[in-house]
């Protein structure tokens, strides 16, 4: 699908603001990544993501998006939360980025998308050794992590991954071959 996409064919103005947008990530980055309370870390969330790559109009050469220019910011950002509505978009920017662990794409809306499972994911108060829902769906999914819950009665349930049909990537208890909600009585997203 990605080859008939339209790409945005974009002015000098855009050009400029891509480049002002590097150059600021990159500063950001490096401030931040200098902080010294362990528990703070800075993540990249994009709500108009885009495609991945423009037609420069004055080249006609194709050139990197926002999201494309802050994967490659030293010092890396934590986590990218990357959203777009529209799917042959989507599709393009995961086939140029590929496979990551620290990559979160979403399709949707942005304005349902950041508070439903963007915002709950990288509270300030996220304590260190504690994983996002979607860092855990990609350690059972991709590593062959094994998540179970237990209640206070010691009664265990498996945790699997699953995926809407929007692409959004979540996690979910199962038993007895029944996917249940025992995550959703959890204090946190963790
Ligand atoms: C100009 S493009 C973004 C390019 C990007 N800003 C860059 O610098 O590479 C704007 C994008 O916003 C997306 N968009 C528009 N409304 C949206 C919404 N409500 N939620 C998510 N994405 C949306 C469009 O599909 C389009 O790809």
């Amino acid at each position: 699908m990605s080859r008939q996409l339209q790409f945005d064919e974009i002015g000098g103005w855009s050009e400029l603001k891509l480049e002002i947008l590097k150059k600021y990530a990159a500063a950001y980055s490096t401030i931040l990544s200098a902080q010294t309370k362990a528990s703070l870390f800075h993540v990249y969330i994009y709500a108009f993501a885009g495609a991945g790559k423009h037609l420069s109009r004055a080249t006609q050469e194709f050139v990197p998006g926002s999201p494309l220019n802050a994967l490659a910011v030293q010092p890396q950002f934590r986590e990218f939360h990357l959203i777009d509505i529209a799917p042959d978009k989507i599709e393009n920017l995961r086939e140029l980025i590929g496979p990551r662990k620290d990559v979160f794409i979403y399709q949707g809306d942005c304005n349902e998308i950041l508070l439903k499972y963007v915002f709950p994911c990288v509270r300030y108060d996220r304590e260190p050794g504690t994983s996002t829902r979607l860092v855990v769906y990609n350690w059972i999914k991709n590593q062959n992590g094994v998540a179970y819950v237990r209640d206070s009665r010691g009664n265990q349930a498996r945790v699997g991954t699953r995926e809407h049909a929007n692409g959004v990537k979540f996690v979910q208890t199962y038993a007895d071959r029944v996917w249940t909600d025992n995550l959703l009585a959890q204090s946190e997203c963790r």
